[in-house]
């Protein structure tokens, strides 16, 4: 089986346990472990999620074998997904077996979207917690100890875990993820997150704010502000008056110049001029777009209720690469929805060659029970055919950020070091503002993590610029 580059395992290392603080564990009277999957947002909730067991007495451990909490926090958007924390899941079985006293809790979209239900599929299962009910889970902890198991899947249509700090995990210490709104109202038919994640809602725009000057003074220099759909932003403040995503964009980017803004992700009916100006009026938001249009054919896209067209699609693009030249732009692509033609996906191909981008996460479709599209439509593209239609998308896609990073070899980037490069730790390993990983020797400069450096491109790979330091 082919297996499309994974958003959330490139980025994110999916699965990874954390375990991050400086605090002695011994302090702590008992030890939770937790493993996220899934999307950006799904990381950030579990850092809110360890910020309250950590209020509870609960420290962090690396090792599920020695934890008297084991958590997973789940994501439903393909069948893989789900998947993937069944199995997961039997890991744990093994370890429950011998010490009976450990509690297993699901969190997430996967909880949300199965709710009690989990409970009789998964008889390991203690704890079932939705993505709005996180504040509960001491008491669902609680619950739990007479022996039954507890369940709290309500979705609400104000919680924005504002007031939480969040304890950053397994961090690099330079860039951190700052939640700026929760659950989303498009109702994009493919897609459970709605279902899972409930009604959109913006985050206080202060309480935002506050957050990301605290990363910054210690030490953090690059944000990254996340919602489903973040150019939709709208928050009213006390006195009436209104921010905007763009307005807060603006506001974390006068936090210091030093500091690195950075969102996720667009959808394109909403990213305004307004947003894109903002953009180019501050060096330091990143020249960076994720504009996900997941076909490349208007039928699809009406079908898939997009609410835009091929044409409207690619004059964003130009709109964006007219008002910022050199931003740097990806996407998400779906093959095979349901009633796709041969020549539907051929649209997408040309699609893909006009608006270039620099990288793309691909998908094959896989039905979500409940959602739009498997109540209306019949699943009819075979899975061969979604397959081969994914191998062309990916094949396209692989030329064409070869192409890009090739072109740009010569030139000069600001980078932000993030780390050790993974190969040698002769090497720094950061990325310019076009989102682009960046690799340059470490030389006798005195640099650390967090410090910029211009680097100038001699080598690239399809994912990797390699340079040297310029001064
Ligand atoms: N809010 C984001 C997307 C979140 S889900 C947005 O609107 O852009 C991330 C990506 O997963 C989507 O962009 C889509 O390409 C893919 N996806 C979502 N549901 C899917 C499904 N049922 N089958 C295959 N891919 C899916
Ligand atoms: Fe899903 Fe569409 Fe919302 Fe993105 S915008 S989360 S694809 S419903
Ligand atoms: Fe997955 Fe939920 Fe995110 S379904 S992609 S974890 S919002």
């Amino acid at each position: 089986m082919i297996e499309a580059p994974h958003k959330e395992v490139d980025e994110l290392r999916q699965g990874e346990a954390y375990a991050p603080f400086t605090n002695d564990p011994n302090t702590f009277k008992k030890k939770f472990y937790i493993e996220s999957y899934g999307c950006q947002m799904n990381f950030s909730d579990s850092e809110i999620v360890a910020s309250i067991l950590f209020n509870e007495g609960y420290g962090p451990t690396r090792n599920y074998e020695e934890a008297d909490l084991v958590l997973l926090n789940t994501c439903s958007i393909r069948e893989k997904a789900e998947q993937t924390v069944r199995n997961r899941l039997q890991a744990f079985r093994k370890v429950k077996e011998k010490n009976s006293g450990m509690l297993i809790g699901v969190l997430g979209c996967m909880a949300e979207r199965l709710k009690a239900k989990f409970l009789e599929e998964e008889k390991l299962v203690d704890i079932v917690v939705g993505p709005d009910a996180y504040r509960s889970l001491p008491d669902l902890i609680a619950e739990t100890e007479g022996g039954q198991k507890s369940v709290n899947v309500l979705l609400s249509r104000e919680e924005t875990y504002a007031d939480i700090a969040p304890v950053r995990l397994d961090s690099n210490g330079v860039s951190a993820f700052v939640s700026i709104m929760r659950g989303c109202n498009n109702m994009c038919t493919f897609c459970v997150v709605p279902f899972t994640r409930g009604r959109e809602r913006s985050r206080d725009a202060n309480s935002i704010l506050n957050e990301c000057q605290v990363l910054f003074d210690s030490g953090y220099r690059e944000v990254t502000l996340l919602g489903q759909n973040v150019d939709s932003y709208y928050h009213t403040n006390a006195d009436d008056s209104a921010v905007t995503f763009a307005l807060l964009l603006e506001r974390v980017a006068l936090i210091s110049p030093l500091l690195r803004v950075r969102f996720s992700t667009s959808h394109p009916k909403d990213i305004t001029d307004d947003v894109l100006y903002t953009m180019a009026k501050y060096h330091n938001i990143c020249k960076y777009i994720h504009l996900p249009v997941q076909s490349g054919n208007t039928r699809i896209l009406s079908q898939m209720n997009r609410t835009y067209t091929r044409e409207w699609y690619i004059h964003k693009v130009n709109r964006i690469r007219e008002i910022m030249p050199d931003c740097g732009l990806s996407t998400d692509v779906i093959s095979g929805f349901c009633t796709e033609t041969e020549e539907e996906h051929q649209d997408t191909l040309s699609l893909m060659e006009i608006c270039r981008f620099d990288m793309a996460y691909m998908f094959s479709y896989s039905e979500r029970p409940g959602t739009l599209a498997a109540r209306r439509f019949t699943d009819d593209v075979p899975e061969d055919v979604k397959k081969r239609r994914l191998i062309e998308i990916i094949t396209l896609q692989n030329g064409h950020s070869r192409e890009s990073y090739k072109l740009d070899i010569g030139k000069t980037f600001e980078v932000l070091i993030e780390a050790d490069s993974k190969r040698s730790e002769a090497d720094w390993s950061g990325r310019n503002s076009q989102n682009k990983v960046v690799v340059f020797p470490k030389g006798t400069a005195d640099l650390k993590k967090g410090d910029y450096a211009h680097v100038r491109i001699n080598e690239a790979t399809s994912a990797t610029l390699i340079g040297v330091r310029v001064s």
